[in-house]
């Protein structure tokens, strides 16, 4: 019962309370949803807003990237900080032109051997792009699946971690149709309402399922010890 309600709530929910105007939305090309997962890893979305749209600009496609001079993307990348997202970048897309005639593969065992391309970033990009039936877990993800398992293992571990990924890939929507609102529902609801200090649980489509706000204290997680 978990598995099934909590995809479908999140789905509608994401349809009708989620983001959709985002540039990176309008888009399938996994050129665009690789670079906007990216530039969003450490910056928030509306400092990437700016950058997303210059970068398209400057370099349109995949190939125009890896033909460019690492001096030229370091410079487009100017102020959005931790340079080795641009070198992997550009890396990445000299493999992707190399290695797959240009093309990105679809499937995230194949995107994750790619540089840069961690787990989760290679599940969004089959998710949003391709479909494909495959978890994500960034920091805000990590949040919602805690709270709504009431999750006790300390995700400092990496068993726990193990453990966590685990759950997200028995969590997700039966039907692969319904995998990029899911993958997107379940960053809106991280960015939004399962806020880190303050959760808006009164908000939430899926309060009724979550066991730590049954247990009165959702942000009692995610736990996480110093490492
Ligand atoms: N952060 C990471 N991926 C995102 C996306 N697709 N939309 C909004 N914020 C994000």
């Amino acid at each position: 019962k978990l598995p099934e309600d909590f995809s479908a709530r999140l789905v509608a929910w994401q349809r009708s309370h989620g983001r959709h105007a985002l540039p990176w939305q309008n888009t399938r090309e996994p050129y665009r949803v690789w670079l906007s997962e990216i530039m969003l890893q450490q910056t928030q979305v509306s400092t990437v807003l700016g950058y997303y749209q210059r970068f398209t600009e400057r370099f349109p496609t995949v190939q125009h990237l890896a033909e460019a001079q690492l001096d030229e993307v370091l410079a487009q990348w100017q102020g959005l900080g931790y340079y080795s997202r641009a070198r992997n970048l550009h890396r990445c897309a000299q493999a992707v032109v190399a290695q797959h005639g240009g093309q990105f593969p679809s499937s995230a065992e194949a995107l994750v051997a790619l540089p840069g391309i961690g787990r989760s970033t290679a599940a969004a990009i089959a998710s949003f792009c391709f479909e494909q039936r495959v978890a994500i877990l960034d920091g805000n993800v990590k949040r919602v699946l805690s709270r709504l398992l009431a999750f006790e293992g300390d995700l400092a571990s990496s068993t726990a971690e193990k453990q966590l990924w685990a759950h997200a890939q028995a969590l997700l929507p039966e039907a692969s149709a319904d995998m990029p609102a899911y993958t997107q529902g379940l960053m809106d609801l991280g960015a939004s309402l399962c806020a880190a200090r303050s959760p808006q649980c009164l908000l939430c489509p899926v309060s009724d399922l979550c066991r730590a706000r049954a247990q009165g204290e959702p942000t009692r997680f995610p736990i996480k010890t110093r490492k």
